[in-house]
């Protein structure tokens, strides 16, 4: 098969590109691992997760996920806005296990593994990413992750 694009050509022009812009280089490399990253189970329940969401991230993050929740506006940093397009496409999912995990040094976001399974941290990982672009069925019992 021929390659459309010369792929030496390619590298160096986006070589140079991430000299110039490193931050555009990095986001749209976490961009692709948040989209690539398979779940380490093919399935996981989002229903679940959004069971875990609504009992201990609501009141910081809202119901929405929009950062807005009645814990909120007492709090700097402020929660992270989940809807944020420009934020979220630059974390990956293991991003979020990170910080859901293990917390945010300095700020109100506490560890959550001691409270937390595995298991239940990419159940809310999923919900969190079903906030913000609807992508699974919440009423069903167990989600497959979708080839895309
Ligand atoms: C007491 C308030 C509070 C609660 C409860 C809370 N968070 Fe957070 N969370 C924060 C704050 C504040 C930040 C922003 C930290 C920062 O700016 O570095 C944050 C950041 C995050 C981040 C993103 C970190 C990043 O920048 O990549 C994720 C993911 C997250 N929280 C998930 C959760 C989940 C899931 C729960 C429930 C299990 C939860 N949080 C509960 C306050 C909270």
């Amino acid at each position: 098969m021929r390659m459309p694009v010369n792929p030496r050509l390619f590298l160096i022009v986006i070589v140079s590109i991430g000299l110039a812009f490193p931050s555009a280089v990095f986001a749209h490399i976490g961009h692709k691992v948040e989209h690539n990253h398979p779940f380490p189970t093919k399935k996981f329940s989002v229903r679940n997760g959004k069971v875990v969401y609504a009992k201990f991230c609501a009141s910081c993050h809202g119901n929405e996920g929009k950062g807005d929740g009645p814990a909120a506006a007492s709090l700097n940093p402020r929660p992270s806005d989940f809807l944020h397009l420009k934020y979220m496409s630059m974390r990956s999912r293991v991003d979020h296990y990170d910080a859901i995990a293990n917390g945010r040094p300095n700020t109100s976001m506490s560890p959550w593994k001691n409270t937390l399974s595995d298991k239940e941290i990419w159940d809310v990982i999923a919900y969190i990413e079903h906030l913000f672009n609807h992508r699974w069925d919440v009423s069903s019992k167990v989600t497959e992750e979708l080839s895309h």
